[in-house]
């Protein structure tokens, strides 16, 4: 059984989709131990307490420095024992003992084809706009691992989504959650949890 922790910021909705998909077993052998957020606030912690899920705020606002946040979320991550951190829209900066501890064991979902409109400043909707502004016609989402670098690790699964002319940056984020986010991520943490994916020389593989 893997068991993961779920780290979220914002409204859930790609948590929403992992807890549905483990309901209808579409993800097998997975476990949602906690759900953590950095906002306490965050509907996604609203989420996880309707699906009987341990859903947990822990703040850098809460701790003296960051480092002392750093080394306080690293604990609780250690004590849930998880096998598998799953970063849900989660506006953090990872600490570097949390990748250290759970090297290749952390994933992201991008809202973007990396290596296109991604790293220091491309997040939510702001990805969005940038790919419009660029006039892309293609565009899509990314489940990777997560290394010391900003959406620089190993690419797990993507999926193009068409942008549409007219298009605004809340009409393709939703596209883009819909035909990509909300299939790519439960499907990435199926294949993790029935051990068919594996990482050579900086390349995830996954065997169908
Ligand atoms: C969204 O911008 C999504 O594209 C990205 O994280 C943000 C929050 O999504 N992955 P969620 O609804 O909180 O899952």
């Amino acid at each position: 059984m893997l068991k993961i922790a779920v780290l979220v910021s914002g409204g859930g909705t790609n948590l929403q989709a992992i807890i549905d998909a483990i309901k209808e077993q579409t993800i097998t052998n997975t476990e949602i131990k906690v759900v953590i957020s950095n906002n306490a606030n965050a509907y996604a912690l609203t989420r996880a307490k309707e699906a009987g899920i341990e859903a947990r705020c822990i703040s850098p606002k809460d701790y003296a420095s960051r480092e002392i946040f750093n080394e306080e979320l690293c604990k609780a991550l250690v004590e849930y024992d998880v096998d598998l951190i799953v970063l849900a829209g989660y506006l953090v900066i990872v600490p570097p003992q949390v990748i250290a501890t759970f090297t290749n064991r952390i994933i992201n979902i991008h809202p973007s084809l990396i290596p296109s409109f991604c790293g220091t400043g491309y997040y939510g909707l702001k990805v969005h706009e940038a790919v419009l502004a660029r006039g892309n016609k293609v565009t899509g989402a990314t489940v990777h691992f997560v290394d010391d670098g900003t959406d620089t690790g190993p690419i797990i699964l993507q999926k193009a989504v068409e942008v549409e002319e007219g298009d605004t940056p809340e009409v393709l984020q939703r596209r883009v959650m819909e035909q990509a986010e909300w299939r790519i991520l439960p499907k990435a943490i199926d294949l993790i949890a029935n051990g068919k994916v594996s990482v050579v020389d900086g390349i995830a593989h996954v065997a169908e």
